[in-house]
């Protein structure tokens, strides 16, 4: 395993999330409303975009320098053609421990076979409610839940295990939901992660009364089936574990709002036209597809990406209610740079 780059909190780089695409076939309002994101909406066009050659290069170096897990995101990442043949280019790097991705599930009776052949390990899928109503409402009227629900089927039949399941938390629009999806994943041996819904971006219009706290969340699920708190499978685990009490199952808390998790965040993301971001909120990345399609070396953009680590002073969810709004006017949109 590479020795790896430290940034100026002495936080290894262990993470590397590739967004392929910043288009969804969804709207969700905590992501890309639909008032926003129509018809007339101008995603990035396609010569901006670093082809799969790009990508797969970018990574080699990115893992060289400690980069042991990678995800590939989006934007929606199976709405880009034939993601298989980028899983099958990014399986071979010497040095990768999990390849992973995460999907609204949409596409995966389509792709999940051609995606396990491909040597993806596992898949997280979004949900955020078995309640269609609701759901139809939180994904712009994009898909019904049991679309979902056959894709992650497609998912499981491949063998593409274990399973986890996303769900952001809204107070007032999914919120009275969590119990039965947690009653459902259990039964289904599925992971399920609830998300505090997030700041990122400036288009969703984020409030924090409608952030419910992750501490909320896990008292709302032991009061109808009994959690036990149990440890972090790694250092840097966005999510606090907790077991059903019965011993069957366990879900996950991502409590970036209220229990930030700067301090061991070893993540680094690269967006869909090549700039390199290191936290979730940024508002500046380093541009590696200019250097790439000049002709670099592999010297070269290794030394930039090591200089941008290196400097490296992120913990936004530590300081966020310190910011002025100017500050967060700046960030980068989730759809952007992924989840
Ligand atoms: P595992 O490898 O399965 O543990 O997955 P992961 O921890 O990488 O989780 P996943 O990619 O599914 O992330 C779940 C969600 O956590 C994301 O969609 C984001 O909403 C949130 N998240 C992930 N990384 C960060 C981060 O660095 N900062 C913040 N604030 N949120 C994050
Ligand atoms: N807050 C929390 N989670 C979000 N996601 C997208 N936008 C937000 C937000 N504002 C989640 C998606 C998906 C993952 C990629 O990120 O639901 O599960
Ligand atoms: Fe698409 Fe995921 Fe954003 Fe929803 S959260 S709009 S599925 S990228
Ligand atoms: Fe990492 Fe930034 Fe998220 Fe903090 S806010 S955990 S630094 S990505």
């Amino acid at each position: 395993m590479a020795e790896a780059i430290r940034d100026t909190f002495n936080r290894p780089l262990r993470d590397l999330r590739i967004s392929v695409t910043d288009r969804c076939n969804f709207r969700c309002a905590y992501c890309m409303p639909a008032e926003i994101f129509g018809e007339h909406y101008r995603f990035l066009p396609k010569p901006e975009i670093l082809t799969y050659e790009e990508i797969t290069r970018l990574t080699g170096i990115i893992v060289r320098l400690g980069a042991v897990k990678l995800r590939i995101t989006g934007g929606e990442p199976l709405v880009r053609e034939e993601l298989e043949t980028l899983i099958a280019m990014l399986r071979p790097i010497d040095g990768v421990d999990d390849l992973t991705l995460t999907t609204n599930g949409y596409l995966l009776p389509k792709k999940a076979q051609l995606l396990k052949d491909a040597g993806l390990n596992r898949i997280t899928v979004s949900l955020d409610s078995l309640d269609d109503d609701v759901f139809r409402r939180m994904n712009g009227n994009r898909s019904s839940v049991q679309k979902v629900l056959d894709g992650i089927a497609a998912a499981e039949l491949a063998g593409l295990q274990p399973i986890k399941i996303n769900c952001v938390v809204q107070r007032g629009v999914n919120d009275h939901t969590i119990v039965d999806l947690a009653r459902w994943a259990k039964d289904k041996g599925y992971i399920l992660r609830f998300i505090e819904y997030m700041d990122v971006g400036n288009k969703n219009g984020w409030r924090m009364d409608e952030v419910v706290p992750a501490q909320e969340i896990v008292d709302r699920i032991d009061a109808a089936m009994p959690l036990t708190q149990t440890r972090r499978n790694y250092q840097s685990e966005v999510a606090l574990r907790y077991r059903y009490q019965d011993g069957a199952g366990e879900i996950g808390v991502i409590a970036s709002v209220t229990k930030p998790f700067c301090g061991a965040c070893s993540r680094m993301r690269l967006s869909p036209e090549g700039s390199l971001y290191t936290c979730l909120f940024a508002t500046q990345g380093t541009d590696l597809r200019a250097p790439l399609r000049d002709g670099a070396t592999d010297d070269e953009i290794e030394a930039i990406i090591r200089d941008t680590w290196g400097s490296r002073i992120d913990r936004y969810s530590e300081v966020r209610f310190e910011q002025t709004d100017e500050d967060r006017a700046k960030k980068v949109e989730m759809y952007h740079i992924g989840g």
